[in-house]
C-alpha cells in the first residue's frame, strides 16, 4: 500500500501551495488516484504550519488510500474492483462478490468452490449463543440483538482474534460472513416466539437465510427462487460503498487494534442510524404515514420545510448527485419481483413510484440534485418477499458485512496503518480556577 502512495508522491503535478497568515508558504503534494479526484496530502500540514484542517463530516477529506470500491457520484458509477455493479447485480452471484471484494479478483471455478464451501459449511453459530437471545425483550429492535450477539462473538472464537496472524484474519473473515445470516434469522425468529432454525448446508447462501427465517418444524417450507435469487442480488447491491459512515466507523474501531467482531459490531451500530442504513426501514414508515398519492405534497412540502426535521427517506447522498445505480437495479428487480410474487398492483410501490416522479420534477429536489437511493426501492421488495421493516436494516449489516470486512482487512494490510485520531477546534473556555460549591 505504501508503496503506491509513493508512487504517487512522485507523480509529475506541482505540489499544492498553502499561504499562511504568516506569509510562510506550506507545500503538500498531490497524490494521484487510477479514477476520481486527486487529493492533496497533509499529513505534514500541522507539523509544519501549527494549524488543522477543519472538515467536520468529512464532505472534503480522504480518510485512506483503498482499491476496493470507486464511485463517481455525478456520473453514477459503482465498481467493485473495477466490476461495474449492474454487471455483477445481472451476471455475478452474492458469495463470488464477497471473494472479489476480500481477494481484488473474480475466483476461478477451484477458488471459488473452496470459498463456497467453506462459508457454507461454517454457518452454525456456537450453540451456546441461543442463550444471549433470550436475554433480550421480545419486542427488542432486531438491530439491537444484532449490535449484542455480533459483539460477543468474540467471546467464542479466540482462535481467530489475533489480527496481526493473516490465517486468523481470513478465518474471522470468513465466520463472519458465514454466521450473519444465522444471527439475523434467529434475531427475527426470536422477536416472533418461534423456534431457532439450523441452517441447511444444501442450501445456497440467500436460500439458506430465507429457510431460516421462514422454515417451521410444523410444516415443509420451500424456498422460493424468485426470492432467493432477487434476495442475492439485493445482498450483492449492498456489500461495500466505499468509505461510508459505517465502514469509517468500523475502520476507525479496527485502528485501535480492536478485534473483527467488535468492529463489525461497531458499524452494524453506526449503520442502525435512519440516515444510513436505516432509512429503507424508514422508507416503508413514510409510504404507509403518506398512505395516498393526493398526500404526496403535503410531505413534499414538508421536505423542503427548513423548519421542518423531516425528510424524503430514501432521496438524497453524500455521494451520489445522479441516480444511484444501485436504486436502478433495484427498481428494476422490484418490478420482476412483485409480479413473480402475485403482488402486481402493490399499492406502496404505486405510490413509491408517484413520489419519485413527484419529487424529481420539483425544483428543490432538481436543484439540489436529490435522487432516489439504494434505500428507495429495497424495503418495497423486502416486504414482497414477507421480510417485516424491523429487518431491514439488519438485511442490509448481512450484505454489508463482507464490505466492512474488506475495508477493515485492507486497512490492517497496510503497513503505514496507525490508530486513527482526528483533532479538533475548540471553542470552548480558557482555563479558570474552581470556585467551592458554598462560593456560587
Ligand atoms: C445510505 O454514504 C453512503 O454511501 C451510504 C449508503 C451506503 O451504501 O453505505 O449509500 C447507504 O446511507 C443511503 C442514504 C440513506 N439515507 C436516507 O435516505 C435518509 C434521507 N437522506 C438525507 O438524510 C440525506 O440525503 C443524506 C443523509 C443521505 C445525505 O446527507 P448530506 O450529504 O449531508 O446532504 P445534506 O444534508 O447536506 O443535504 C444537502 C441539502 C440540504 O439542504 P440545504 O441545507 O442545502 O438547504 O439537501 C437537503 C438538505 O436539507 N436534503 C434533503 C434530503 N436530503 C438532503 N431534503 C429533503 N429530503 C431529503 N432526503
Amino acid at each position: 500500500m505504501t508503496s503506491s502512495v509513493n508512487a504517487m508522491t512522485q507523480g509529475n503535478k506541482d505540489d499544492s501551495k498553502l499561504i499562511m497568515p504568516t506569509g510562510e508558504i506550506a507545500q503538500f503534494p498531490i497524490l494521484d488516484g487510477t479514477l476520481g479526484p486527486s487529493v492533496i496530502d497533509i499529513r505534514s500540514l500541522y507539523g509544519s504550519t501549527g494549524s488543522f484542517t477543519y472538515d467536520p463530516a468529512f464532505t472534503s477529506t480522504a480518510s485512506c488510500e483503498s482499491k476496493i470500491t470507486f464511485i463517481d457520484g455525478d456520473k453514477g458509477v459503482l465498481l467493485h474492483r473495477g466490476y461495474p455493479i449492474e454487471q455483477l447485480a445481472e451476471q455475478s452471484n452474492f458469495l463470488e462478490v464477497c471473494y472479489l471484494l476480500l481477494e481484488g479478483e473474480l475466483p476461478t471455478q477451484e477458488n471459488y468452490k473452496s470459498f463456497y464451501d467453506n462459508i457454507i459449511q461454517h454457518s452454525m453459530v456456537h450453540e451456546q449463543i441461543r442463550n444471549f437471545y433470550s436475554g433480550f425483550r421480545r419486542d427488542a429492535h432486531p438491530m439491537a440483538t444484532m449490535v449484542g450477539v455480533v459483539g460477543a462473538l468474540s467471546a467464542f472464537y479466540h482462535d481467530s482474534l489475533d489480527i496481526h496472524d493473516p490465517r486468523q484474519r481470513e478465518i474471522a473473515s470468513h465466520r463472519l460472513i458465514a454466521k450473519m445470516p444465522t444471527i439475523a434469522a434467529m434475531a427475527y425468529k426470536y422477536s416472533v416466539g418461534q423456534p431457532f432454525v439450523y441452517p441447511d448446508n444444501a442450501l445456497g447462501y440467500a436460500e439458506n437465510f430465507l429457510h431460516m427465517m421462514f422454515s417451521l418444524p410444523c410444516e415443509k417450507y420451500k424456498v422460493n427462487p424468485v426470492t432467493a435469487s432477487a434476495l442475492d442480488k439485493i445482498l450483492i447491491l449492498h456489500a461495500d460503498h466505499e468509505q461510508n459512515a459505517s465502514t469509517s466507523t468500523v475502520r476507525l474501531a479496527g485502528s485501535s487494534g480492536a478485534n473483527p467482531f467488535a468492529c463489525i459490531a461497531a458499524g452494524i451500530a453506526c449503520l442502525w442510524g435512519p440516515a444510513h442504513g436505516g432509512a429503507n426501514e424508514a422508507v416503508l414508515n413514510m409510504l404507509r404515514e403518506i398512505g395516498h398519492k393526493d398526500r404526496i405534497p403535503e410531505y413534499i412540502k414538508k421536505a423542503k420545510d427548513k423548519n421542518d426535521p423531516f425528510r424524503l427517506m430514501g432521496f438524497g447522498h453524500r455521494v451520489y448527485k445522479n441516480y444511484d445505480p444501485r436504486a436502478q437495479v433495484l427498481r428494476k428487480a422490484c418490478h420482476e419481483v412483485l409480479n413473480e410474487l402475485g403482488h402486481k398492483n402493490e399499492p406502496l410501490l404505486d405510490l413509491a413510484k408517484e413520489l419519485e416522479k413527484i419529487a424529481l420534477e420539483d425544483p428543490y429536489f432538481v436543484e439540489k440534485k436529490l435522487y432516489p437511493n439504494v434505500d428507495f426501492y429495497s424495503g418495497i421488495i423486502f416486504q414482497a418477499m414477507g421480510i417485516p421493516s424491523s429487518m431491514f436494516t439488519v438485511l442490509f449489516a448481512l450484505a454489508r458485512t463482507v464490505g466492512w470486512i474488506a475495508q477493515w482487512k485492507e486497512m490492517i494490510e497496510d503497513p503505514q496503518m496507525k490508530i486513527g485520531r482526528p483533532r479538533q477546534l475548540y471553542t470552548g473556555y480558557g482555563p479558570r480556577d474552581f470556585v467551592p460549591l458554598n462560593k456560587r
